[in-house]
C-alpha cells in the first residue's frame, strides 16, 4: 500500500483529484467506482471546478457507485442517487446512462445485487474506486461481523453507522436500517483504488486497516489483498491523538 500523509482534508481532496483527473485525461472512457460520505465531497467540487475551466470531459465516462440505502426512492433526498447528483452528476456532462448506482427502489434485492454485480463484470471492473472509510473500519456497507461477503448484497447496517450516519437525518428513527452494498470482493476487483480518510475518530480504523492482518472487524483490511492502494490520508486521520 502506498500511504500518503497529507495536512489536511483540502491536501487530501486536491491529491485524489489529481490523481483521479489524470486518469480521466489518460482515458476518456474511464470507469470510475465512486462513493458518498463527507469525505469524497471535496474531491467532488474539486472535479466540478476542473470540468467548469474546461479541463476534464465526462463525456465518456461511467460511473459506479459503492452503495446505497433500503428501501429509499431515488429521488428521497437522503438517498445516495441523489446525493451523488447534487454532489457531482448535475454539475458535469457525465451522460445519465453511464451512471450506475444499486437501486434502493428494486423489488427483488438479490436480483438488483446480481444486476449490478454483471454490469461491474462487464464493465471489466472499475479503474479507479474511491473508498471513504466508517469508523468501524466499513467500506462501501461492508460492516463489521463474523462473515465478510464477495459479491454485491443486501446488509442489515450497524448501530454504529446508523448512528455515524444519523447526522445526516432529522432523527436516528429516519436513518434506514439495511443497504444494498458491493461486496469485498467487488471492491477488490478494481484495478486501483484510493483509500481517502480524514480526522482523528478514523485513526483507529486506519490504524487497523494498515496493520497487514486481515479481520473481519476491520473490513477495510481486505485491501491488503489488493496489489494498486493509494491511501490518502491527513495528519489527524494518521497519527491520532499525537498530532
Ligand atoms: C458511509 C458510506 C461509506 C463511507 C463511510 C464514511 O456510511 N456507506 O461509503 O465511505 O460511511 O463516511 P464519511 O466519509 O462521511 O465519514
Amino acid at each position: 500500500m502506498k500511504i500518503i500523509v497529507c495536512e489536511d482534508y483540502d491536501e487530501v481532496s486536491l491529491r485524489a483529484s489529481e490523481i483521479i483527473s489524470k486518469g480521466i485525461k489518460e482515458k476518456k472512457d474511464i470507469k470510475l467506482g465512486l462513493a458518498t460520505g463527507s469525505t469524497p465531497q471535496g474531491v467532488y467540487q474539486n472535479l466540478i471546478k476542473m470540468f467548469k475551466r474546461g479541463e476534464l470531459d465526462f463525456s465518456s465516462v461511467s460511473a459506479y457507485n459503492l452503495d446505497e440505502y433500503y428501501p429509499i426512492r431515488k429521488d428521497d433526498n437522503q438517498s445516495y442517487a441523489y446525493f451523488m447528483k447534487d454532489k457531482l452528476f448535475s454539475h458535469i456532462n457525465i451522460k445519465p446512462e453511464n451512471i450506475h448506482i444499486p437501486s434502493g427502489e428494486a423489488k427483488e434485492p438479490a436480483k438488483e445485487c446480481e444486476k449490478y454485480d454483471s454490469a461491474l463484470e462487464c464493465a471489466g471492473g472499475v479503474d479507479i474506486q474511491i473508498l471513504g472509510l466508517g469508523i468501524n473500519g466499513h467500506i462501501g456497507f461492508n460492516e463489521p461481523a463474523d462473515e465478510l461477503i464477495a459479491n454485491t448484497h443486501l446488509t442489515p447496517l450497524t448501530e454504529s453507522t446508523i448512528n455515524a450516519n444519523s447526522r445526516f437525518f432529522e432523527s436516528i428513527d429516519d436513518v434506514p436500517k439495511f443497504a444494498i452494498t458491493m461486496g469485498v470482493g467487488s471492491i477488490l476487483s478494481a484495478k486501483s483504488i484510493l483509500l481517502l480518510v480524514t480526522g482523528k475518530n478514523k485513526h483507529k480504523a486506519l490504524m487497523a486497516t494498515l496493520k497487514g492482518t486481515l479481520s473481519t472487524s476491520t473490513p477495510a483490511s481486505v485491501l491488503a489483498l489488493h496489489k494498486n492502494v493509494t491511501v490518502i490520508c491527513d495528519k489527524e486521520a494518521y497519527y491520532g491523538d499525537a498530532v
